[in-house]
């Protein structure tokens, strides 16, 4: 298979993290036998520091000519304390996916049984969860007008959803759950939110073409409260943009960390496919961010743009075969980890790629 993939490594430890995942892919197109091409773009503070936008044109038009692109994280401490800075790394992502269409971003939480101990949550109430987030992504209150009035008294950010966003979305998931267990949570705040109001009724129609899924409707509040408690009563959940990114932060410890976790934001064209963690400045050019959240990155690239179901299990099979043999990084070891099994980025990169290279080529 013949394939243009764009490595978008952005900020902090983007660029330590997709270096690994790039290496990957190469490892996989190596050993399956594929062309893979690579070509790398600016976007976030790099690109704003040398072009002086966070989306450079000549980026997009790289990202609107390639069959998937692999991302890394945007952000810089710089911003985070500046409210008044106009032009801001995060506004190259949320342009991007606009842009691109990716409405419908998924985020798998899936947890290898030997980080049980790495969670703050019980093992007993973790142990056999597997979710999938269908977060929006190119709607609600991070695209609806916004601004300030009164002579700076006053900011607003309007939450808003028109019918078609949260059809397309709503499909998306249900389409999913008939894979899985036939079942949808929708999380919104219809008890309060008009926006929310109008979620909920384009779900339920939505769910009328799919009669052999259970839907579910929770409050966002109550959802949060409950997945802590009870985190394998969850499914398939599809939920706003601002929602999503919340729920989606908290589920990430029932995964042990952050940095285990996957996420692809796919619409109507190209997939790209990224870390749920930010930049992390406090740890960036330590060289010990944990990799497998790209890597994994590139194991939903594979599946979901190119249809490479086998190499994409074989890199899930990687991973797992490495936290079995107990390595860890520093984000997910616990009391019981030796010291010479805690890896710096690469090394953890390398035993992943190490063990993709043992396996043989497939026969044709
Ligand atoms: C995410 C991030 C982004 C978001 C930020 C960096 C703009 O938190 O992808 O979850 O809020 O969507
Ligand atoms: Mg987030």
């Amino acid at each position: 298979m013949n394939k243009k993939i764009v490595v978008l490594p952005g900020d902090g430890i983007g660029q330590e993290v997709t270096a690994e995942g790039r290496a990957i892919l190469e490892a996989v197109a190596s050993v399956f036998d594929h062309q893979f091409s690579f070509d790398t773009a600016l976007i976030g503070h790099a690109a704003i520091e040398s072009t002086g936008d966070p989306l450079p044109e000549a980026t997009l038009d790289k990202l609107r000519n390639c069959d998937a692109i692999l991302f890394g994280a945007v952000g810089h401490p710089k911003y985070d304390n500046d409210p008044s800075a106009k032009i801001r790394p995060e506004q190259g992502l949320l342009k991007m996916r606009k842009e691109l269409g990716l409405y419908a971003n998924l985020r798998p939480i899936k947890l290898f049984d030997e980080l049980l101990g790495a969670s703050s949550i019980k093992p007993e109430v973790l142990k056999g969860s597997d979710i999938l987030f269908f977060r929006e992504l190119t709607g609600d209150v991070y695209f609806g007008e916004r601004g300030r009035r009164d002579n700076n008294l006053t900011a607003y950010d309007t939450m808003i959803y028109t019918r078609y966003e949260v059809e397309r979305i709503a499909h998306k998931a249900f389409a999913a759950a008939r894979t899985r267990r036939k079942k949808v949570m929708s999380v919104d705040k219809a008890n309060v939110l008009e926006s929310s109001r109008l979620w909920r009724e384009v779900v339920q129609a939505v769910s009328a073409e799919y009669p052999d899924v259970t839907l579910e409707h929770q409050f966002v509040d109550s959802a949060a409260m409950l997945l802590i408690k009870n985190p394998r009563a969850f499914d398939v959940v599809v939920t706003g943009n601002l929602f999503g990114d919340i729920l989606t932060d908290e589920a990430s410890q029932i995964a042990g960390s952050m940095g285990m976790l996957a996420s692809a934001s796919v619409g109507d064209r190209v997939g790209l496919y990224e870390p749920i963690h930010g930049s992390a400045h406090d740890i960036t050019g330590k060289g010990i961010a944990n990799p497998l959240a790209s890597i994994l990155s590139a194991a939903l690239l594979l599946d979901i743009s190119f249809g490479l179901k086998s190499e994409s299990d074989a890199v899930i099979e990687a991973v797992s075969s490495v936290l079995k043999d107990g390595y860890r990084t520093v984000d997910i070891k616990d009391e019981s980890t030796p010291k010479d099994k805690i890896l710096n980025t690469r090394q953890m990169g390398e035993q992943v790629e190490k063990r993709i290279r043992t396996l043989s080529k497939p026969a044709h």
